[in-house]
Order: C-alpha cells, then sequence, then structure tokens
C-alpha cells in the first residue's frame, strides 16, 4: 500500500466566499484524489489535523470523509487511518488526470539565451561496466572507513555544523587542499585563494559567470572536453579552437582578444598528452601579453604510472593568469560532488561574492568527511594504492587487446589518467563501434564526439578502472564480437 510520506501538510483548493465548510471538503478532497494529488492508497492526514489546519470542526471532516467513503474514494476508517480506496471505480479513473496536467496549452515563455541553448550533458547513470571512461574503481573505495570518519564527526557535531560556512568553502578542507596541491601539484596558494565547490564544471560555470561577456571569445583545447565547449556556447560565447599536438596545445590564432583559454596540461582530454615545458611558458607569456585567463583542468594529474609528473601550469604562473581546478571526483568517488578552485589573489572576494550568491557552499559534512580523511593520510594511502591498481588493469586491456583485437582497435600507449584510446582499422567508424559495443554491454566513445571539426583518425575512448580483470578479458572479449561485422564493410558498400 503506497503511504502518504508521513505529516506533510495537504493542500486543498481554497474554499471561495460563503461556500459551506462540509460541501467545500468534500469537493476539494474528491478533486485531489481525481486528479492524483492523492494517490490509491495514500494515507489521509487524521480528522483532528484537517480539522486544525483548515479551522473547522471536527464533525465537519468526519461528515466529508463518511461521504467519500460512502462513495468509494476512501477505505473506511481503519484502527491506523484512513486511506484512499486501492482502486477507484472505473468510470472515475476514466477522469483521473495527473497533478499538473491541463487542457489548457502552456504559455509561451520567454527564455533567456541561456534557457533556450541549455541542453543536458549526457553522464552515465548505470552501473560501472567495461570500459566506462572518467570512472574510478567504486568498489575499491574505502566506504566503511568514510563511514567511520561521517560517525564520528556527527556524534561530536555541535550547532556550528548545521550552520553554514564561508562561501570559499570549510577552512580547515582549504587549508588542506592547499597543503595537497603544494606537495604534490607544485600549485603555490594560500588557503585564502582556494574555493571550495562541486566539481570541475561548478569550477567552470562560476569562472565564466565572472569573465565571460556574450560574444566574448573563449579558445578550447580541439580535440577537447565537451562539457566545457558547451558550457562556453551557452553562455554566448565566441568559441574559437587551440589545435592540440603531440605537445599539448597550440596557441590559439584570434584577430579579437580572447578573454579565456581552456586547457588540460597534465593529460590532455582526450587524447592524453601532457603540455610541454616550452608550451606552458609560451601560454603564460601570451595569456600576460593578451590579458587572457588560463582555466587550468588538472585533469586526471593524480594518476600517473609512467615519467615524471608534471607541476601544475599554475606553479608557473607569476603574474596571475591562471585559475586552477580540480577535483575528488575520480580520486575519491564521483558523488561526493567536491572540487576546487585556486584563483588569483586579486579575484578572491569575487570568487567568494559569486559563490555566496549561487548555491554557496558544498553540504559541510562532507567538506569535514574529506577533510580528515587527507588529514589522517587517507587519501595520500588511497591515491597510491589506486595507482598501483590501475597500473594493473592498464596491463590486462594492453595484454588482451594485443591478443584480441590485432588489427581491428590498436591501444596506444599512455602514462597517466583513467583512460586510453583505441585506434579503428579496416573502416570501422567510432559510431558504429559504440553502438555495436553498447550492444554487447561495453561502453566505449567515439573520439570523433570531442572534435568540433573532423577527426584525423577514427578511435575510442576506452576507460580501464572501473572494473577488475576478469571483466576487462570479457570486456575485450564482447568488444572482438562487436567490432568483427564491421570491418570492411565500409570498403564493400564503397
Ligand atoms: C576533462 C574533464 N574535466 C572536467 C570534468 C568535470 O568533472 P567534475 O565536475 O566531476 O569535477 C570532466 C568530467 O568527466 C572531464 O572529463
Amino acid at each position: 500500500m503506497v503511504k502518504r510520506a508521513g505529516g506533510f501538510v495537504l493542500a486543498l483548493a481554497s474554499r471561495a466566499p460563503g461556500a459551506q465548510a462540509r460541501r467545500w471538503l468534500y469537493g476539494a478532497l474528491r478533486a485531489a484524489i481525481l486528479q492524483g494529488q492523492l494517490r490509491p492508497g495514500a494515507r489521509l492526514p487524521s480528522t483532528r489535523e484537517l480539522a486544525a489546519q483548515y479551522g473547522l470542526s471536527r464533525g465537519t471532516v468526519v461528515a466529508a470523509f463518511a461521504q467519500l467513503a460512502s462513495e468509494g474514494y476512501l477505505d473506511g476508517t481503519r484502527g491506523s487511518g484512513t486511506y484512499v480506496a486501492a482502486t477507484l471505480p472505473d468510470d472515475l479513473q476514466r477522469v483521473a488526470a495527473p497533478v499538473g496536467a491541463s487542457a489548457v496549452p502552456p504559455p509561451v515563455r520567454r527564455l533567456s539565451s541561456y534557457g533556450r541553448t541549455v541542453s543536458g550533458f549526457r553522464m552515465f547513470g548505470t552501473p560501472p561496466r567495461a570500459f566506462r571512461p572518467n570512472t574510478p574503481a567504486l568498489d575499491q573505495f574505502p566506504t566503511a572507513l568514510w563511514a567511520q570518519i561521517a560517525g564520528r564527526l556527527l556524534r561530536r557535531a555541535s550547532t556550528k555544523l548545521l550552520l553554514g560556512c564561508d562561501p570559499r568553502g570549510y577552512p580547515p578542507l582549504r587549508a588542506a587542499i592547499a597543503d595537497y596541491l603544494a606537495t604534490s601539484r607544485g600549485v603555490g596558494c594560500h588557503p585564502d585563494q582556494v574555493i571550495v565547490v562541486s566539481g570541475v564544471q561548478e569550477a567552470l560555470d562560476v569562472v565564466v559567470r565572472l569573465v565571460v561577456e556574450p560574444g566574448d571569445t573563449v579558445a578550447m583545447e580541439e580535440p577537447g572536453y565537451a562539457g566545457a565547449r558547451r558550457l562556453f556556447e551557452v553562455a554566448g560565447a565566441r568559441v574559437i579552437d587551440a589545435h592540440v599536438d603531440d605537445d599539448g596545445l597550440q596557441l590559439p590564432r584570434s584577430r579579437g582578444r580572447v578573454r579565456l583559454i581552456y586547457t588540460t596540461p597534465a593529460h590532455q582530454c582526450p587524447l592524453g598528452v601532457a603540455l610541454s615545458l616550452p608550451r606552458r611558458l609560451a601560454l603564460l607569456a601570451w595569456a600576460r601579453r593578451t590579458g587572457a585567463l588560463v582555466f587550468e583542468d588538472d585533469y586526471d594529474s593524480e594518476f600517473r604510472y609512467a615519467g615524471r609528473p608534471l607541476p601544475a601550469l599554475q606553479g608557473l604562473d607569476r603574474g596571475g593568469q591562471v585559475v586552477f581546478a580540480s577535483s575528488f571526483s575520480k580520486a575519491l568517488f564521483p558523488s561526493l560532488r567536491l572540487g576546487y578552485l585556486v584563483v588569483p589573489a586579486d579575484l578572491v572576494d569575487r570568487f567568494s561574492a559569486a559563490r555566496s550568491l549561487t548555491s554557496r557552499h558544498p553540504p559541510i559534512l562532507e567538506q569535514m568527511i574529506a577533510c580528515e580523511f587527507i588529514a589522517e593520510g587517507h587519501f595520500g594511502r588511497h591515491l597510491r594504492r589506486m595507482r598501483q591498481l590501475y597500473a594493473e588493469r592498464l596491463a590486462v586491456l594492453i595484454d588482451s587487446a594485443q591478443r584480441q583485437l590485432a588489427g581491428l582497435l590498436e591501444i596506444s600507449p599512455i602514462e597517466a589518467g583513467l583512460h586510453t584510446l583505441g585506434w579503428l582499422g579496416r573502416g570501422i567508424t567510432g559510431e558504429a563501434a559504440a553502438a555495436a559495443a553498447a550492444a554487447r554491454g561495453v561502453d566505449v566513445v567515439p573520439l570523433a564526439r570531442f572534435y568540433r571539426g573532423a577527426p584525423p583518425r577514427d578511435g575510442l575512448q576506452l576507460g580501464f578502472a572501473p572494473v577488475g580483470p576478469r571483466d576487462i578479458r570479457r570486456g575485450v572479449d564482447e568488444l572482438a564480437r562487436a567490432l568483427e561485422p564491421l570491418a570492411g564493410r565500409r570498403a564493400r558498400l564503397g
């Protein structure tokens, strides 16, 4: 039996002046049942509650209930309360319409240019499977430890925990992030410059609000992260390409002024190259010369399997031209929705003001748990354990792909991150490969989706982190079965 969630106030249609109380209550409850506001099986408030809420005598409510029960709308009052009849008479059900449904067409709405152009960004909502990109090994996350910390914090929580905090985030977490970034990423900052947000996506949103006007030029890696490009476009920016080669992004060619340039220097999304030192220096010099702000998305920097970790671009910046952003989505887990910005000192107040007008700050409890997790050394240990695990999973993928996908998909060597690329052979297209793979329970993303123009080569993005060796091998098996029938099809058709 569907029960009404306890204790909510039942909002009934208002009573016309002069309307008789019992008749009004009967009609309003009947309408609520017929329109689906009170669903079959839902529990009604008690006669005492309804009487008090609407200033009626209890006798009036009892009489209205009795009439509705006699007509089959209500199941007679039982010991535990009064319920809407589980099955309404057929003829009544036919006229019932869901709440909010109406014969009146929706009004003509005037939306902002953002409202007219915004469109959702596809996200996977189903359990992880091979080879879903951007997904860590969630089954390996120490949830028991996380729960222990949460329990401890809640048990000793003061009323402060229930209040809000600084719009820049929970101060001890900001200090812990500044420490971690100084040690692991070469980021130079004071905790005052750290702003806690819900992830890199929100970091992009707040930066765009602060520096981009409709019509402004924003430069974006090509190929690049579609979630950033989409956000720039709906903000009304003119998006220009900064092409990526083996040394990372090249400076954009623009006659006008570039307000903002987006880059993933540690591990370019999706190609996986690192921005070389000469290119880093050239980018910073150009930004200083032109006044452009550099958005450094420190994508996938935590997981490096070969070579030296490259310190952040922010650490080389002497002119306050870089906004650095990263998140715990992959280092911990995506639903945590915690990330951070490091902003130039002169912009701290602007960022703080913008945060106070939007989501204010992420939930404090989550910020406190993350803070303890870092301070007690669990974060460092978790990263080290995951780095080793991911290196093993990558090796399994490379090994099984070499044996089973030869000629169909050539896996590209990578040094960091949670995904690699596979180059398609024998005329197979990325979209056809992704559709055939999905039909066999395997996720791959066509590389073409990261390009605005035509990709020079057809390929796939493959995540190797979310599932273990057995599922990786099974995934390669399925992928081979999916690709084989596509091989040479285009050539034959041509
Ligand atoms: C390159 C890149 N940057 C940023 C994000 C946004 O991540 P989040 O908002 O979870 O930090 C994603 C998400 O997949 C991404 O691929």
